[in-house]
């Protein structure tokens, strides 16, 4: 047909993709995510097909794909792997329901072999996509700490899904407008977003500060959640993302987990670790929080568990926390869950990772690509400050180092330009001023090359306007 390679130029959408959404804008609601990417709902081009970390729309243009499907395309697009063991599991036992299968038995193994510390001995509940995993992990430890009083902690800038349960704890404002809520029983605290620490202090000479916060709500009642005479204690959860990537790809310092570990330790608050995004491999270590030497007592996973095959979900947990329902079966149960073709993905994917030493592959990419984005940072004074670890990447523009007003509009026009340039990049974070990078783990040197290349020259254009 014709169509543009990633680095080319084209009209983007082209005719056949705004003739194809005509009929979603008429008849698909409009509370849609995808009319706010970009620079307005017209934008975004209808796709047909994909491989590799590559998608192509209806007027045949090729992409390079960073999104990477929110992060859920680990081992590329329709691998062929995954493609044949899905069919095989189809064509064998597609559904039988939230019943014993035989990938079911196997997953539950797999997955707390390789989860952190004593998760091992741990056991695993199944869900259907990340939202609702967030809401069964949140139930999970309703039932671990003893007293029926209990308030969550959740952190700034936080994603868990959009289910109620989880758009609950999160805290944006507009997600949150007019939906019935769990609200008043969350307690929202500052991540440690430190290129903006919420305190004004700067990392490392603040010792943490955002820590000290938190220990301090505990020392009076007047805090709101804590009697340390009476012990009475309104606190039953803590949940966070060991890496923001709805807030931009936000990593916390080194010994930032290890404090908010003793925390939940010293007053028995149930400790989840939303992995959903950053999970399953793509730091270089199977679960993100391993780089921060904690173990967590519920661990929520789902996107690259699956390989973006079927939306499976997983709570991974310590076993003391599962077993708090021991006698209480159907607590939580789905029509989807432990379905027997997600679970041989998901196993798919975990002999992939292994068998082509993935984990080893991401961090070694995600170096090169961080390279690659310092190295534009070095050359382009948008570029307030660039994050990562793995696969898993985070770019913030400034109008001004000193001053860092948030680059909003320009971030918009950058990651157009972007586009029309062959490259889809997701645009995230608190202000609207951040990018996050999210590929495959089998994305290439040339491609990663390409995408830089393209950056630079959006990034280029976007300043000399
Ligand atoms: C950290 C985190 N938790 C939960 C979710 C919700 O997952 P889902 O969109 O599958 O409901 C997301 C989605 O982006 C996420 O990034």
């Amino acid at each position: 047909m014709g169509g543009k390679k990633p680095g080319e130029f084209r009209q983007v959408p082209g005719e056949r993709s705004r003739a194809l959404k005509e009929d979603l804008f008429r008849y698909e609601s409009a509370g849609t995510f995808w009319r706010c990417t970009y620079d307005s709902p017209e934008r975004l081009p209808v796709f047909e097909r994909m491989a590799g970390v590559s998608v192509w729309d209806v007027d045949g243009n090729e992409y390079i794909d960073t999104y990477g499907p929110f992060a859920a395309s680990c081992l590329g697009h329709a691998p062929k792997e995954l493609i044949d063991e899905v069919e095989d599991q189809m064509r064998t036992l597609m559904h039988i329901s939230d019943m014993p299968n035989v990938p079911r038995v196997q997953l539950v193994k797999e997955l707390v072999g390789i989860a952190p510390g004593d998760m091992k001995e741990g056991r695993v509940h199944f869900e259907v996509g990340g939202g609702p995993a967030v809401d069964l992990a949140l139930e999970i430890a309703e039932y671990a700490t003893p007293d029926p009083q209990h308030d969550i902690i959740s952190f700034f800038g936080g994603y868990h899904g959009r289910t109620i349960g989880a758009v609950s704890v999160a805290p944006n404002a507009y997600f949150r407008e007019r939906f019935p809520s769990i609200a008043n029983r969350v307690i929202r605290v500052p991540y440690p977003y430190c290129y903006r620490c919420y305190f004004d202090r700067q990392y490392p000479d603040c010792e943490l500060y955002c820590l000290k916060y938190l220990r301090r709500m505990f020392e009076s009642p007047e805090y709101g959640i804590y009697d340390p005479v009476t012990r009475t204690n309104l606190v039953s959860t803590l949940i966070i993302e060991p890496a923001q990537f709805h807030g931009g790809g936000l990593y916390p310092p080194k010994e930032y987990f290890k404090g908010l570990r003793q925390i939940c330790d010293d007053y028995g608050i149930v400790f989840i670790d939303d992995e959903i995004a950053i999970g399953m491999g793509r730091t270089g270590k199977w679960f993100c929080i391993e780089h921060y030497g904690v173990t967590p007592d519920l661990i929520t996973v789902s996107k690259a568990l699956s390989g973006g095959v079927w939306p499976l979900s997983a709570v991974i947990g310590r076993r003391h926390v599962f077993d708090a329902w021991a006698d209480r079966p159907d607590k939580h149960m789905g029509t989807w869950h432990g379905n027997a073709v997600g679970c041989r993905a998901a196993l798919t994917v975990i002999r992939e990772i292994k068998r082509r030493d993935l984990l080893q592959r991401c961090e070694e990419m995600g170096k090169y690509f961080l390279d690659g984005l310092r190295e534009l940072q070095g050359r382009h004074r948008l570029i307030g400050d660039v994050q990562g670890l793995g696969l898993g990447l985070g770019l913030e523009l400034v109008r001004d180092r000193k001053t860092k007003e948030p680059a909003d509009e320009e971030t918009v026009r950058v990651l157009s330009r972007a586009l029309e340039y062959g490259v889809l990049i997701c645009r995230a974070s608190y202000y609207g001023n951040r990018m996050t990078f999210m590929p495959p783990y089998v994305i290439e040197r040339s491609e990663i090359d390409t995408v830089i290349d393209v950056l630079d020259r959006s990034l280029g254009e976007v300043e000399r306007r």
